[in-house]
């Protein structure tokens, strides 16, 4: 009887909860496993140095310190471990400082300097403990269990754990719809989701990684798990978080907070951050499917300098190749394509280009000869060749899971370097299948080794495909820092290339869904993201355009793209006032450009995001005021973006402390809500008091001239803030050396005096010699202004009362502005 509940249970379980995949793929997944299996009473205990494993006379169960905030589970069914092997995480081991083992009368404990791991040993229930205040951060609410998977071997596993009443969580990558993922569920399966929709759901990317948080404090999963997985948030049952998969291991990584931050950083601490990317590609860039011929190429490059707007790439989309051919040239359309990139590059322009993985069955092709001659080409089960439909007709794809089909087309892009491209766009790598939409579970892949059918490989076929891309072009570029960028992935990801959001609509709640996600990719590990500006399909209003400019100057990717059947979208289409104000914005980005750069550079040495959604700066007052769509790029700048059509004021929420109106530099206090005049041209922005803000003066592209001086704009406060500017030669990998300059700030306000502090580390030198001083905010009383124990005597007021002055870099002497 007991049994049979449990089986009605578990075929409405699967049937609510698994409802929406049933048409997807192969079939045969939709056979129903029979039992699940739990683990039942621990029996034994095994240690070995910094893993104990636990059974329960069959089931096996491995719990790993891999620091003093991270912890790993396994699980064994049947007590042999899968062989240790992630994509995602390198390297599992990290530095503990100490750690302990204790049977206690109903549990086992396992301790580090800040979290305790209990093992209960009735109902082996598996927690996790704050050992600062004794809170439980997480709790299984019924022990690991898993069904047999009779077609393919293997078992679905399964993990339950407790959710707080007023627990909510975030992350998980690429989700659209609302920040708080709490009632709802997921699932991970790279898809191409060609105009998507708020809450649709899989996506293009796989990052399954969440954080939670319960009464104020934060706390994270990681199920390193590639198969298909599925996340319920509290929806099935309000009480419970599930995670499950369609095979592969049940191993998870418990990350300790309590702050949300932490759990970010340290979640980047496993899967890596990005590498500093070349300074230009944080500049603007123009693409559309597709500029062709060359002649179009140029009037489009022409046109930005025509109208001193500045931009640093222009995209050569699939129309480039012939016949969709990766790696060849339309010659009708681009004669002489080193001639037209050496031109581009003269006017400051970086060509980057797509290649996609199908590669058209054409044995006078000679990618497709060498794919085929060495077995590069993925195969089905019985060893026919795994082929499909794309752009170029019927295709065959690389198995990039294997390392020397990875080698091969790293150095197919031997060419285009030669000739001068500057960056690739790999699209199409969930891998998309024309009809089908992917490949059939049963292809066969490498997996490095550690073999594997298709459900194994879906989804991280993506990320290996631009890991094969940024390891080719690093070589090739002898060490220059690449530029890639992919559509799908996996955790990880983010050490190979920047992810646009796949093919998004020209509508508001596009805007809105935009704003969420790169947000939301930023605190799943994914820093350097951006949307297609302006929609890709369908056509925006001009001030949808310009709305998605402003927004766009704020994302850490900044691209316009669109398709080639919509009306063409550049920064000028729309005519004025929406030029002036486009190029208003582009402008703003690369004078925040050293900014940008040094918040990258925390990104990239210390794992914070860029952006950073106001619940991770405000966790523990998340009620009071929480609005999804603000959000700082870096700690110092609060943007505001205007995401309804016609608005003529928002509500923004200023988080705590004092911020000052970006524009206007009127002081505003935090923890409050401020109602903001939104015209066309203006999207709130707001600097926190106390920041130093580094400008560049404004060029039309990175590197268009030298800079001879930067401009500090500090915003004086009675708190003291730290504040850094990283600078270094912006394209090779000497930063791995030391070989760049941070400085740092420090800025303090009295009734009376202000003071600023700097110290710089690193080997770098910039060229420039004088800093500008633009001292925002600066009460009238306050009549000792020091930097650097100098004191400074000449200054003037700007039309903003504004305290302006210049000194050289190193103090000796100050410089009157005038
Ligand atoms: C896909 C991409 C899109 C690209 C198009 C043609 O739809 O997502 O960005 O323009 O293919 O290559």
């Amino acid at each position: 009887m007991e049994e049979n509940k449990e089986l009605i249970n578990n075929i409405i379980t699967k049937e609510t909860v698994d409802a929406p995949i049933q048409h997807l793929n192969n079939p045969v997944t939709d056979i129903k496993p029979i039992v699940k299996k739990y683990l039942s009473p621990v029996q034994s205990v095994t240690t070995a140095g910094n893993k104990f494993f636990f059974a329960d006379g069959d089931a096996k169960v491995e719990i790993r310190v891999v620091s003093d905030e991270i912890i790993r589970v396994r699980l064994a069914p049947h007590g042999v471990f899968l062989d240790d092997f992630s994509y995602a995480v390198p390297v599992v081991d990290q530095k503990v400082t100490t750690f302990k083992f204790e049977e206690l009368q109903d549990h086992y404990a396992i301790s580090t300097n800040t979290v305790t791991c209990k093992v209960k040993k009735d109902d082996f229930h598996i927690s996790f403990t704050d050992n600062l205040n004794h809170k439980v951060m997480s709790e299984d609410a019924t022990p690991m269990h898993w069904e047999e998977n009779i077609e393919f071997g293997g078992y679905y596993v399964y993990a339950t754990k407790k959710c707080g009443a007023e627990e909510n969580f975030y992350g998980l990558g690429d989700k659209s719809g609302n920040m708080n993922l709490r009632g709802r569920h997921f699932q991970n399966w790279n898809t191409d989701a060609y105009s998507f929709g708020w809450d649709q759901d899989p996506l293009y990317r796989t990052i399954p990684f969440y954080v939670g948080v319960n009464e104020q404090a934060a706390y994270g999963i990681f199920f390193d798990n590639t198969f298909r997985s599925y996340f319920d948030f509290g929806r099935e049952d309000n009480s419970k978080t599930s995670f499950w998969a369609d095979g592969g291991e049940l191993q998870y990584y418990y990350i300790h907070g309590p702050h949300m931050m932490d759990v970010v950083k340290r979640y980047q601490t496993l899967t890596g951050t990005h590498p500093m990317p070349p300074k230009w590609a944080l500049g603007y860039h123009q693409c559309r499917w597709s500029y062709y011929p060359e002649k179009k190429v140029k009037e489009i490059a022409d046109g930005f300098r025509s109208r001193n707007i500045p931009c640093d790439a222009i995209y050569l989309d699939i129309d480039y190749m012939d016949g969709y051919r990766c790696f060849t040239w339309n010659k009708s359309h681009f004669p002489d394509p080193k001639r037209m990139i050496k031109e581009l590059a003269n006017d400051g322009f970086k060509t980057v280009v797509m290649i996609d993985p199908g590669i058209k069955v054409d044995d006078n092709y000679w990618v497709f000869k060498e794919g085929k001659e060495n077995n590069y080409f993925c195969r089905r089960s019985d060893d026919y060749f795994m082929e499909g439909h794309v752009w170029p007709g019927r295709c065959q794809f690389p198995d990039f899971t294997n390392p020397t089909v990875r080698e091969w087309w790293g150095n197919l892009y031997k060419e285009l370097v030669d000739i001068g491209v500057a960056g690739v766009w790999n699209d199409m790598n969930e891998p998309a299948v024309f009809g089908s939409g992917t490949f059939p579970n049963d292809v066969r892949h490498n997996y490095d080794g550690y073999r594997g059918s298709h459900r194994k490989a879906h989804n991280v076929y993506g990320m290996q495909m631009v890991r094969s891309t940024y390891d080719g072009l690093k070589k090739l570029m002898r060490n220059k820092r690449p530029f890639t960028i992919t559509r799908a992935g996996y955790s990880g990801m983010q050490r190979y290339g920047c992810v646009w959001t796949g093919d998004n609509v020209a509508t508001w709640e596009h805007l809105k869904i935009g704003n969420i996600q790169c947000q939301r990719m930023s605190v799943s590990g994914v820093p350097f993201c951006g949307t297609d500006i302006g929609g890709f399909s369908g056509e925006p209003d001009p001030e949808l355009f310009t709305r998605w400019i402003q927004l766009g100057t704020f994302s850490p990717f900044m691209r316009a793209h669109s398709a080639g059947d919509t009306a063409e979208r550049e920064p000028w289409s729309f005519g004025e006032p929406y030029t002036s104000i486009n190029r208003t914005y582009i402008e703003l980005r690369y004078r925040l450009l050293p900014y940008l750069y040094s918040v990258f550079w925390e990104h990239h040495r210390y794992g914070f995001p860029i952006l950073r959604p106001l619940v991770m700066l405000e966790q523990e007052n998340i009620s009071n005021g929480y609005r999804q769509d603000e959000f700082t790029f870096g700690d110092k700048i609060l943007v505001c973006p205007v995401l309804e059509q016609g608005a003529a004021s928002r509500m923004v929420y200023l988080p705590k402390g004092k911020w000052y109106n970006f524009w206007t530099h009127e002081i505003l206090t935090g923890e409050s809500e401020h109602s903001i005049a939104t015209p066309l041209d203006h999207m709130p922005l707001f600097v926190r008091a106390g920041s130093v803000i580094p400008e560049y003066p404004v060029m039309q592209y990175v590197g268009e001239k030298d800079v001879d001086e930067v401009l500090l704009n500090v915003y004086f406060s009675e708190y003291e803030v730290n504040s850094f500017l990283f600078e270094d030669h912006g394209d090779t990998f000497a930063y791995e050396q030391d070989i760049y300059s941070e400085k740092k700030f420090s800025v303090k306000g009295t009734q009376y005096a202000l003071t600023i502090e700097q110290t710089r580390s690193g080997l770098y030198t910039p060229n420039y010699e004088l800093y500008n001083y633009n001292i925002v905010g600066l009460p009238f009383n306050v009549n000792k202004i020091t930097v650097d124990d100098i004191e400074i005597t000449d200054y003037a007021l700007d039309e903003l009362n504004c305290l302006r002055f210049k000194s050289n870099k190193n103090f000796t002497t100050i410089k009157i502005y005038n």
